[in-house]
């Protein structure tokens, strides 16, 4: 690989410090590489490599700009993933991302590659879902992941920032302090319910996958203005679950709940919401339970095709290692 400067936001998360590694093994010095962090971050495992670190916030355009002055690729993982608060959501994913774009626009960055989600489809139609499958978000984060793509093809369009948006599926790996440690703590409950049977295909990809998916879409001229579904592999729900109770050890049982007992469960919490009135409401129980129930699986053939992408972690490798960094990090 060339000794290009690249910035990666994120550094300190799941996807960006996995990113940070694979270019490291790939051979890119340590001073070529930028990490974004924020005056609170953890940055033990930046320093260990040796990385150069800016510290800023993606809601500070002047920090933002003095990380991103003569930096080749851009590489956008921060985000806000696992918020409580549903306003940090649009901060943090769209203004956040608007204020990256504003730097990378000012400093003439020629590659911009941004980390967006499978969650922008909403409740799939068909699968397995084309990058051409209609957006239509049904949470928060995923509405917040939609308005910031459509920032990332306004700076293409208006200033010819050439991009390029990938759109993983759950991503697992060490460092994942999401996926991972929700499953770890359902499999740590004595019975699972499973509707369905568990049936319908879930699917994940391995952290060091995206990352080199990232890199593929950073130097590709193939890639500019172009999305891509980035997915390493899918398995019924129930495996899933049962890999987990399995390697967790937690010998909880999986109980099967008929689908019509779930709808009629799904359809007294809809109604308490309605009755209640609540400004506020989570995502509709019906919509979560057809979710659960239908396949969420993705046609990966664009980025086969076009970068040369070729996931190598399977699930058995990505859930072990994720489970393992759950378990020794207090999950
Ligand atoms: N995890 C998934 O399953 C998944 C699936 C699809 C897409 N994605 C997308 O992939 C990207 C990376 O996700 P991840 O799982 O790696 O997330 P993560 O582990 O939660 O890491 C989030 C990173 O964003 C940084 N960050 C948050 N707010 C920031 C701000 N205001 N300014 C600067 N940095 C900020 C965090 O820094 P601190 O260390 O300072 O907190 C951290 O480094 C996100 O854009 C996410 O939407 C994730």
């Amino acid at each position: 690989m060339n000794a290009v400067n690249v910035l990666v936001t994120g550094g300190t998360g799941l996807v960006g410090s996995q990113l940070i590694e694979a270019l490291l093994e790939k051979g890119h010095p340590p001073d070529t590489i930028r990490a974004l962090v924020r005056p609170r971050s953890h940055i033990d495992f930046l320093k260990e490599r040796d990385v150069r670190l800016y510290t800023g916030d993606l809601l500070d355009v002047d920090s933002l700009k003095a990380a991103t002055d003569g930096v080749d690729i851009v590489y956008h993982c921060a985000g806000a993933v696992d918020e409580k608060r549903r306003e940090a959501f649009w901060e943090v994913n769209v203004i956040g991302t608007e204020r990256m774009l504003e730097a990378a626009r000012w400093a003439g960055v020629p590659r911009f590659v941004y980390v967006s989600s499978i969650g922008v489809y909403g409740l799939l139609e068909t699968t397995p879902a084309t990058e051409d499958h209609p957006t239509r978000p049904l949470r928060p984060y995923a509405v917040s992941k939609l308005a910031a793509e459509q920032r990332v093809r306004a700076y293409a369009q208006r200033y010819g920032l050439s991009s390029v948006i990938l759109r993983p599926t759950a991503i697992v790996g060490r460092r994942d302090r999401t996926i991972t440690k929700r499953l770890v703590h359902l499999v740590r409950r004595r019975i699972v319910p499973m509707v369905g049977g568990g049936r319908a295909r879930v699917s994940f990809v391995h952290a060091r996958d995206v990352a080199e998916a990232m890199i593929l879409a950073g130097q590709s001229q193939r890639a500019a203005g172009k999305v891509y579904n980035v997915e390493g592999f899918s398995a019924p729900l129930r495996e899933v679950v049962q890999f987990f109770i399995d390697e967790v050890g937690s010998g909880a049982t999986i109980i099967d709940v008929p689908y019509g007992l779930a709808f009629a469960g799904a359809l007294i919490i809809d109604g308490i919401y309605a009755v209640a009135r609540r400004h506020v409401h989570p995502i509709r129980a019906r919509i979560g339970l057809r979710q659960l129930t239908r396949d969420l699986i993705f046609d990966t053939t664009k980025i086969r095709m076009d970068l040369g992408f070729q996931p190598r972690y399977g699930m058995e490798e990505s859930f072990r290692q994720a489970i393992r960094w759950q378990l020794q990090h207090g999950g």
